[in-house]
């Protein structure tokens, strides 16, 4: 009786998974980007996302010190490898922006001042799997990357100086 319960439920399952292929191989799983993710999908990216920065990201405060040079370093190097798709001082969203599926959040308007530091180096360094956010540890110095997360940490209290490069920035 036991053994034919668990022989029934081994077969359901993996009916449910011939199924799944013969759909995904006949086009109907959604490819596209264009399209708004659904909830289910954006809850195990986000849940997976938090647990692995829990995990992985280094702790503790920013190794670079928070002065003004370094700032305006990290605006720099924003410039040139994250306008085109987190947007520059006025916050509009570019064409590679709003083609993409997870939109980028243009921090301008929707910062991450308030994540903790290790948690954007690791965003950063490391990317975030299924949207376009790119892992620059092969392109980017660690200094780099850490001056970029100085930069975004200080975005809403930039002295006047790192203000006057910042408003400069487009997308
Ligand atoms: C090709 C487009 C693209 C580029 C270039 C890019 N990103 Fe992203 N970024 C994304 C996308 C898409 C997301 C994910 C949004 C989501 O998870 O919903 C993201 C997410 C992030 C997040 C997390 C935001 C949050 O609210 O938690 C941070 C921080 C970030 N990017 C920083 C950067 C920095 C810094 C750079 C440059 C060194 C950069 N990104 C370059 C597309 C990009």
């Amino acid at each position: 009786m036991g053994k034919g319960i668990v022989v029934g439920a081994v077969g359901i399952i993996l009916a449910g998974v011939v199924a799944a292929w013969i759909g995904i191989s006949l086009g109907y799983a959604p490819a596209n980007a264009d399209a708004k993710p659904s909830s289910v999908e954006r809850f195990i990216a986000m849940h997976a996302l938090h647990a692995a920065i829990h995990r992985l990201a280094p702790k503790g405060p920013n190794p670079v010190a928070s002065t003004d040079a370094n700032v305006i370093d990290g605006i720099k190097l924003y410039a040139k490898n994250c306008a085109v798709c987190h947007g520059g001082a006025m916050g509009e969203r570019s064409n590679i922006a709003e083609g993409l599926y997870q939109k980028p959040p243009q921090l301008a308007m929707d910062g991450v001042e308030d994540d903790p530091a290790g948690a954007t180096y690791w965003k950063i360094a490391h990317g975030i799997r299924m949207t376009g956010m790119p892992a620059f540890d092969g392109t980017l110095s660690q200094e780099q990357i850490w001056k970029i997360a100085l930069f975004l940490k200080r975005m809403n209290s930039l002295s006047p100086a790192a203000e006057k490069v910042w408003d400069k920035v487009e997308n």
